[in-house]
C-alpha cells in the first residue's frame, strides 16, 4: 500500500504488515537508498524533540533523501492559522503562503505541533496539522500533533512485536506522575495501535485521568493499577494531564510511580524523554527489562516505513 499522508494511526491499513515491512528495513536499512535520491525532506518544529528530530532525519538519509529541518516556533516568523484574520498583532505570515511555499521546497513535509492544553475543542480540531494538509501541495507526515503520535504507535508495535515470547501478551498502559500537564496524543496512539494489534490490551489510570472514550472504544479501562498489571507482559507507562478537566494536574502524589515491585518481569516501555524516580523509578530504567533504548531506535525504522511508502506515490 502506498500512503499520501502519515497522520494517524488510522493511516495503517493492516498494522502486522506494517510491522514486518518495518522489520525488513531494519535488518537492512539501506536498501533502498537510492528511492528518495534529489527528493528534500522538510522537518518542522513547532516545539522540542531530540527522537523525533534525529531518527526522521536519519530515517530519511537512509533513504537517499535530503532533510532540512527548522525550529519555527523560534526562528521562522510567527505564522497565522485563522481565516480572515486582520493581521495586526504578533502573527507576521499566513498559513497559506507559508504551506505553498515550503512546498516548493520540499517533497514531504513532517511538522511537530503540540496542543495549547487549554482549549480543548481548538486541540482537537488539529488546525495546524490540518492547515499544512489544506495549504501544503505535497505529502505530509505528523510527527506529533495535538491529540496524536503516529510514529511513536507505530514504533510501539514494532518494539512489543521484537519483544513478545507469546502469541498473544498482555500490555498495560499505565498513567504515571509527572510535574507538568502533558498532552494525551502518545496515550491516544498507543491505544489506537494496541487496539489494531491481537494483545491483551487494558489501560490503568487514576479516577479524573480517563483519555478520550472515542479513543478508548472498549479498552478496559482499570482504576487500580496493581490490579491492571497483573500477568502483564508489556508495561508502557505515559504520563498525561486531565482529559476531562482539560490539560489540568488533578493528581501530585507519587502513587502511579512505576517501580520493580509494581511490574515484576513484565517488560518496560515508554516514548522518552522521561523523568527518572518522578515516572518510574531508576530500578526498572536500569534494569534489562527496559526496552526504552530499542523503542527509540526503532523511531528511524517506522519513519523508514513511513517515507518509503511515501515516496512510492510520489
Ligand atoms: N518520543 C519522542 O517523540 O521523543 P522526542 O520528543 O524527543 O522527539
Amino acid at each position: 500500500m502506498s500512503l499520501k499522508n502519515y497522520t494517524s494511526i488510522n493511516d495503517i491499513d493492516h498494522i502486522e504488515t506494517w510491522i514486518q515491512e518495518a522489520l525488513m528495513i531494519k535488518s537492512n536499512p539501506l536498501k533502498n537508498n537510492e528511492l528518495g535520491k534529489n527528493k528534500t525532506l522538510g522537518l518542522l518544529f513547532f516545539n522540542s524533540s531530540l527522537r523525533t528530530r534525529l531518527s526522521t532525519q536519519k530515517a530519511a538519509l537512509n533513504l537517499g533523501m535530503n532533510p532540512i529541518v527548522m525550529n519555527v516556533s523560534g526562528d521562522a516568523w510567527g505564522i497565522e492559522f485563522e481565516d480572515g484574520t486582520v493581521m495586526n498583532g504578533s502573527t507576521a505570515e499566513h498559513i497559506k503562503e507559508a504551506a505553498a511555499v515550503v512546498s516548493q521546497y520540499c517533497d514531504v513535509i513532517a511538522v511537530r505541533a503540540f496542543p495549547s492544553l487549554t482549549d480543548k475543542i481548538k486541540d482537537e480540531s488539529e488546525h495546524i496539522l490540518k492547515s499544512f494538509i489544506k495549504y501544503a501541495s505535497v505529502p505530509l507526515v505528523n510527527m506529533e500533533s495535538s491529540t496524536s503520535h503516529p510514529l511513536q504507535g507505530l514504533t510501539d508495535a514494532i518494539t512489543i512485536k521484537e519483544n513478545t515470547t507469546k502469541k498473544r501478551p498482555k500490555v498495560v498502559l499505565s498513567w504515571a506522575p509527572h510535574v507538568k500537564a502533558l498532552p494525551h496524543a502518545v496515550a491516544n496512539s498507543f491505544t489506537n495501535a494496541m487496539q489494531k494489534m491481537d494483545v491483551e490490551f487494558v489501560i490503568a489510570n487514576p479516577k479524573g485521568y480517563n483519555l478520550n472514550p472515542e479513543i478508548v472504544k472498549d479498552t478496559l479501562v482499570y482504576h487500580d493499577q496493581k490490579e491492571a498489571f497483573k500477568n502483564a507482559d508489556f508495561v508502557y507507562a505515559k504520563n498525561w494531564s486531565s482529559y476531562e478537566d482539560y490539560g489540568k494536574v488533578v493528581k501530585t502524589d507519587l502513587d502511579w510511580m512505576i517501580t520493580k515491585d509494581k511490574i515484576g518481569a513484565a517488560k518496560f516501555m515508554h516514548c522518552l524523554p522521561v523523568r527518572r524516580n518522578v515516572v518510574v523509578e531508576d530500578a526498572v530504567l536500569d534494569s534489562e527489562n527496559a526496552l526504552v533504548t530499542e523503542q527509540a531506535n526503532n523511531r528511524t525504522f517506522a519513519a523508514q516505513l513511513v517515507l518509503k511508502k511515501i515516496l512510492e506515490n510520489v
